[in-house]
């Protein structure tokens, strides 16, 4: 395990670029796996999670061609995901992968395949996919039934109406690309909305899908109809730049070629609340569109003041909440996070990871069964945060040592590979 000290900064200048956006980076390799025709796909993410997803359709049958900046996709159509390597795929630590593939490979008649991956994989909850594909046909099977590893038994599908008990776009994303196999027409209502990559990327394909208020819809399709994708920034790699900027003193910095999709915008917004001096062009919630729009986010420090984090307002900003923690601590006043439960169950219990992590360096932090609770002070000490293998944390820690006041050592900085392999050197190069 590696160990990274990130000292106290002077102000944060200059631009800088996030890396390719991770959802939609597993999406369109998905995507372009279960096409016919070949899909380029522009900007595609090069990290731990994604290579992931690539071996992983490699293993189903698509050719993979690096052409630079872009990949080529050589499907295999929606309907024949081969069985090579005996049907075993190591998803690594990528979640996404985890309960997106499952959509495809249940509509496989004839087909079986075991996913497992490494040892934080093996604790996330695989029952909130299997159930909606059994109740479309599936044999889905887990450890003590709802843990990697999971094998997936593909059957003819039928159609079905699910109401999602978690709020989870990897639920709904799955329930939807097995729709695309099942008999009929399938429908996902979520309690409030969550990112939305999956329905703009259907749409883009013609892929029979429309949105009615919180429910989404798709009917069985033959084919998708895609032939590039471009993978716009990631707004929650961007947003560790972001929080680095309005923390650090007299910073100023442009992130460039964001993703500004409303479904991933929740930090930024928030974060405005807080009193964030932060510059967007951020998309109308409620937006339905085919496109993910794109544009930068220009921001400078500024006094923050704390807030409340509604449960509503937690799907769509979900990886970015240790961050609002991280913003909290130096806001006047409290910060309360409510109805983000599904912290506990990310690539570690990010609801503990955060609390003790900060609480490490300083903070005044508790946990609550739903969230968190911060009260702000002017500075942070600093000290030492472990990642516990969760590249957020591994980035929350950085960004919390250049705010700090003794700085920040993170131990296991190298989980940030799962997302955002430069991350320290791109921090490190806005400090000058
Ligand atoms: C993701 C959805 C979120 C998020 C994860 C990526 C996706 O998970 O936390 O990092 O790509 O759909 P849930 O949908 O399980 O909340």
């Amino acid at each position: 395990m590696s160990s990274a000290r990130f000292e106290p900064s002077g102000p944060l200048r200059g631009r800088l670029t996030p890396p390719a956006d991770k959802s939609i980076s597993h999406r369109a390799a998905i995507f372009g796996a279960m096409s016919e025709d070949p899909v380029t796909v522009h900007n595609f993410l090069d990290s731990d999670d994604t290579q992931s997803t690539v071996t992983a359709i490699q293993q189903l049958g698509a050719g993979v061609v690096h052409q630079g900046e872009e990949l080529v996709i050589r499907g295999v159509g929606l309907h024949t995901a081969h069985e090579t390597t005996g049907g075993f795929i190591h998803v690594g630590n990528a979640g996404t992968l985890l309960r997106l593939l499952p959509g495809w490979l249940a509509g496989q008649p004839g087909g079986a395949w075991t996913l497992d991956g490494d040892a934080s994989i093996r604790s996330r909850p695989v029952d909130r996919v299997a159930e909606p594909l059994r109740l479309m046909g599936a044999t889905v099977e887990a450890r003590d039934g709802r843990l990697p590893p999971m094998k997936v038994s593909g059957a003819r599908l039928v159609g079905i109406d699910y109401e999602m008990p978690v709020p989870s776009a990897q639920v709904k994303s799955c329930v939807l690309i097995a729709g695309m196999l099942a008999e009929g027409r399938t429908s996902v209502t979520e309690a409030f909305p969550s990112r939305d990559h999956t329905e703009r990327m259907l749409a883009g394909a013609r892929a029979g899908f429309e949105r009615e208020g919180a429910t989404a819809r798709i009917n069985q399709v033959d084919e998708l109809e895609l032939d590039e994708i471009t993978v716009p920034g990631d707004p929650s790699s961007a947003a560790f730049i972001v929080a680095a900027a309005c923390l650090v003193p007299r910073s100023r910095v442009l992130v460039q070629d964001v993703g500004l999709n409303w479904t991933r915008s929740g930090f930024l917004r928030i974060a405005q609340r807080m009193g964030a001096v932060l510059l967007a062009d951020l998309e109308e919630p409620g937006t339905q569109a085919s496109e993910e729009p794109v544009g930068d986010v220009d921001v400078a420090a500024a006094p923050l003041v704390g807030t409340e984090v509604a449960p509503e307002e937690v799907p769509l900003a979900i990886d970015e909440l240790p961050l609002v923690a991280l913003l909290g601590c130096f806001a006047e006043g409290e910060t309360v996070v409510r109805g983000a439960e599904e912290l506990r169950l990310k690539e570690s219990d990010r609801i503990a990871g955060v609390v003790e992590g900060l609480r490490g360096l300083g903070a005044d932090i508790e946990a609550t069964a739903d969230g968190f609770a911060v009260r702000g002070n002017p500075v942070l000490r600093g000290g030492v945060l472990e990642a516990r293998g969760d590249h957020r944390l591994a980035m929350l820690g950085a960004v919390a040592g250049l705010a700090s006041e003794q700085g920040v050592e993170v131990v296991g900085m190298e989980a940030a590979t799962v997302s955002y392999p430069r991350f320290a050197e791109d921090l490190r190069s806005l400090a000058g």
